[in-house]
This record gives C-alpha cells, sequence and structure tokens, in this order.
C-alpha cells in the first residue's frame, strides 16, 4: 500500500496519490498533471480514479485531463452536477483500488456534495480519511463559500456540524486525518502549520471538535470572523464544473519569448498587463515603470487571483530566468490561462536597453522606528486575523486583499510606510498603489516579524501566532 500527500504551498493544497497492486487513485489532483501521471508510470501503476472531495473553490482540478490521458473515472460525491461524464458516488459506497478499499462518506457543509474519503488497508482495517475542506488540521472548511439565498452560510455550518458529528467523530482515533488544505489557504480561517495528524489529536485540540460544543456554538464559531472570499472563487468553481482546458498548450503559449520591441508593444497597447515576479528584493531595487509585483517566492497564485481581477488578462511576465514555465503553470492552476509570454534576457534585457527603470523606497524595521517617533502614517496591510492578533500601536490597517476597494483612501500627497507579515505583500501593495498615482511610499523590509525582533514600538497585545509572510 502506498499512501503519499503531494502538498503545493504556493496554494497550501494537498493531493493525493493511492496505489496498491498496480491500481492508482489520486484524490484532488491540481491542474498540472504531469506529477500524477509520473508517479504512476515509475510504479507501473494504471491510475484507475480521480476523487475530488468537492467543487474546489481556489484552484482549477486537472480531474478532467487526468480521466481523458488515462481512461481513469472521476469520482464526485452526492448532488454534484457537472458538464462532463463522471460517476456520482453514493454515501457508503466503496471503491477497489488493488487490495484496497476507498468508502465514500458524504459529508456535507463546507458545500453539499462534499465527501470524505476512508481508506482501508488490505486487511479491511480503516487506516486514514481524506477530509477535503471538510476537515482542516486544527479548523473545518469555511461554510459560505456555497451559500445563495435559499441555503445560508448558518445553513451550511449546521450541516457541517451534523456531517462532524455523524460520521468524522465516531471513526477511530488512530486514523490519519489527510485535509486539503493547510495554512495560508483561504478555504478556512485558523488552519496549523501541520498537513496531516491522528483524528484522536484533532478530537483533543480543533475548536471545531471540542465534544462539548453545541451546533449553536459550533455555527456561531466557525461562521464568525471569515473575511470576503477572493473575487476569483467563484471564476475557478465554474471551472471546475466544466471541461476545462488542458495546460499544455496555455503553458507552450505563455512561455514564448518575446523579444524587447514584442514585450513593449504589448505592454504599450495595454494588450498585457507586466506581471514582475522576481522576488521581492529584485523588484526594491529596480523594475519597469507602473509593473505589478507578484512575486514566485510567496503565494503567488492566490495573490494574483485575489488582486487581477480580470481571469482573462492578458499577461506578460517579467520572470527569474529559469522560472518562466513554473510562473505560467502557477497562474494556471487558478485559471489565468492568457499569459502571452516573457521578456527574453528577464529584467536585464529591460536594463541594458536604457529603457526608464523605477525603484522602491525601502527601510528597515529600525529606520522606520526612528521616523515613527516623529509622527509618519504606518499601514498594516496584513489579514484581519494578523491585524487583530497583534499590530503596531498607533498604525492605520487596509489589508492588501482589500486595497482595490480602498484606493480611494489614500492621498497622493501623503507619505505612507507599508508593513506586512515578512516583507512580501507591503511590496505588492506599493507596486497596486504606484500604478494608481500614489508615489509617497516606502516598504518597511522584513515586517512584522522585523518590527517585533528589532524594536522596541508598543505593540498591542499578541492573542495569537500568525506565520504568514
Ligand atoms: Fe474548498
Amino acid at each position: 500500500m502506498k499512501v503519499e500527500q503531494i502538498y503545493t504551498k504556493c496554494l497550501a493544497e494537498a493531493a493525493y496519490y493511492i496505489e496498491s497492486e498496480g491500481e492508482a487513485a489520486i484524490i484532488d489532483p491540481l491542474r498540472d498533471i504531469e506529477t500524477y501521471l509520473e508517479m504512476a508510470a515509475t510504479a507501473g501503476a494504471k491510475i484507475k480514479y480521480v476523487f475530488l472531495t468537492h467543487f474546489h473553490a481556489d484552484f482549477v482540478s486537472g480531474h478532467v485531463d487526468l480521466a481523458k490521458r488515462t481512461g481513469a473515472t472521476i469520482v464526485f460525491g452526492p448532488n454534484a452536477q457537472t458538464d462532463f461524464d463522471f460517476h456520482s458516488g453514493k454515501d457508503g459506497e466503496t471503491f477497489n483500488i488493488g487490495k484496497l478499499k476507498l468508502e465514500l462518506l458524504h459529508t456535507p457543509g463546507h458545500t453539499m456534495e462534499s465527501s470524505t474519503y476512508l481508506l482501508k488497508n488490505e486487511e479491511g482495517e480503516n487506516h486514514c480519511i481524506f477530509t477535503g475542506d471538510t476537515l482542516f488540521i486544527g479548523d473545518v472548511g469555511r461554510p459560505d463559500l456555497a451559500a445563495k439565498s435559499e441555503l445560508t452560510k448558518e445553513d451550511l455550518a449546521k450541516t457541517l456540524f451534523n456531517s462532524l458529528r455523524n460520521k468524522i467523530i465516531p471513526l477511530e482515533d488512530n486514523l490519519i486525518v489527510y485535509p486539503g488544505h493547510g495554512a495560508g489557504s483561504a478555504c478556512g480561517k485558523n488552519m496549523s502549520k501541520e498537513t496531516f495528524d491522528t483524528l484522536g489529536n484533532q478530537k483533543a485540540t480543533n475548536y471545531a471538535l471540542r465534544s462539548n460544543m453545541t451546533e449553536s456554538e459550533f455555527v456561531e464559531e466557525v461562521t464568525s470572523g471569515i473575511s470576503e472570499p477572493p473575487q476569483y472563487f467563484p471564476k475557478n468553481v465554474a471551472l471546475n464544473k466544466s471541461v476545462n482546458l488542458g495546460i499544455d498548450s496555455i503553458v507552450k503559449r505563455g512561455t514564448t519569448p518575446l523579444s524587447l520591441n514584442e514585450f513593449q508593444e504589448l505592454a504599450k497597447n495595454n494588450e498585457g498587463l507586466v506581471l514582475d515576479c522576481r522576488n521581492q528584493k529584485d523588484f526594491i531595487e529596480a523594475h519597469i515603470p507602473n509593473s505589478l509585483f507578484i512575486g514566485l517566492d510567496g503565494q503567488f497564485a492566490p495573490w494574483v487571483g485575489a488582486l487581477i481581477e480580470n481571469i482573462n488578462q492578458p499577461i506578460i511576465l517579467i520572470s527569474p530566468l529559469g522560472r518562466e514555465e513554473e510562473a505560467v503553470s502557477r497562474l494556471a492552476r487558478i485559471g489565468y490561462d492568457n499569459s502571452l509570454g516573457y521578456l527574453k534576457g528577464g529584467f536585464q534585457t529591460w536594463l541594458d536597453s536604457g529603457n526608464s527603470i523605477a525603484t522602491l523606497n525601502s527601510v528597515s524595521a529600525e529606520e522606520m522606528e526612528t521616523e515613527f517617533k516623529q509622527g509618519i502614517n504606518l499601514l498594516d496591510v496584513r489579514n484581519n486575523g494578523e491585524y487583530e492578533s497583534s499590530h503596531v500601536e498607533g498604525c492605520d490597517f487596509k489589508p492588501l486583499d482589500q486595497i482595490h476597494y480602498n484606493i480611494d483612501s489614500y492621498e497622493a500627497d501623503k507619505e505612507y510606510y507599508i508593513y506586512c507579515g515578512g516583507g512580501y505583500r507591503s511590496v505588492i501593495a506599493i507596486s497596486i498603489l504606484k500604478a494608481n498615482g500614489i508615489h509617497n511610499l516606502v516598504d518597511v523590509k522584513g515586517g512584522f516579524g522585523a518590527i517585533k525582533k528589532n524594536t522596541t514600538l508598543k505593540l498591542t497585545e499578541e492573542v495569537c501566532a500568525s506565520t504568514l509572510n
């Protein structure tokens, strides 16, 4: 028996590979399916099933492509409706993978088709559960994504409560919980850094599984403090219900090397949005004026999805050399399929051409502290939870995911010092503000982490630790 977690940090997503006796199954594949095909080919196994725990909102899944390439059957839980052929699994239905059995447990709540898959080993003993977004390590899936007028997030939360109580909690403590996401995913609010755990430990430590919790307490706790879902979520759900394009042709076009002339023409005619995905240090040093920074060395795809409203936006890339394909694939993972190519030779080509460049003003936390005492506008652009847990006393709060909605609240003649968790999101924020005509901006290097470590600035009391950058 082989069970492997394939964890993708950018999306904080876990897919799974299961194999026995020459048969394999994939749970929740990403759109770039080569990894799964290679794993099966290396083992000489045939992929028999592609199981989906639910319609994902935060990435485009590769189920249709994978089924097409392997002949595998796609399985969803009850209530799923799609534009492609699939097997509509029933609660309690069992699927054979070699000598293993996988039982579908319908666990609605995060969404109505949400299902958990229970794996039984060769001896028929329960071994692990693949919980999708029903149960995370330290949290449960948010119940608002599938809400509509006749089904509120409170209704969904009640359904989730019952799924957890009736289907998950009665299972043995020694089972391993393999969730669909880890910390940093917008599918939950309070996930821990671990990517798996025993069910017993989750029963003991996960707030949403505590034994004396009432249904109304559960509803109150899981529906409070959830931020607006990123704007691309419903678009990815729609893509996952339809036959989405295979990734190969998208990558082929997106990795077209563009000459300086071609690149400039596309940028000039606003046909292509210039997306700079180098490290923030490089962007701070020099970049193309008005380009958007979202670096590959961070949660690249979720920030693209949150901040570039048009999913069909043509994009031209300034990429770190050799990472062009990675950039295009990571864009396509969330349905941004319209990459037109990258500047050949990268940013160096731009520099060598003598075209104008822009730089960012970036200071250390200590330098900011000196200025702070003389009175500055200090902005925190982290998320709600991070800000609430602790922030610099006297700072202003404007979360990055809301920047397009609060851009009018910035005054062009004022100077703003901006910090995030570790110095990634502040540079994204500054690149967006500059492109919108706000130029007096100073980045705080190392963000809140450096402020905490290296300054004596007064912070509000820490409620819980945060791990994002
Ligand atoms: Fe989800």
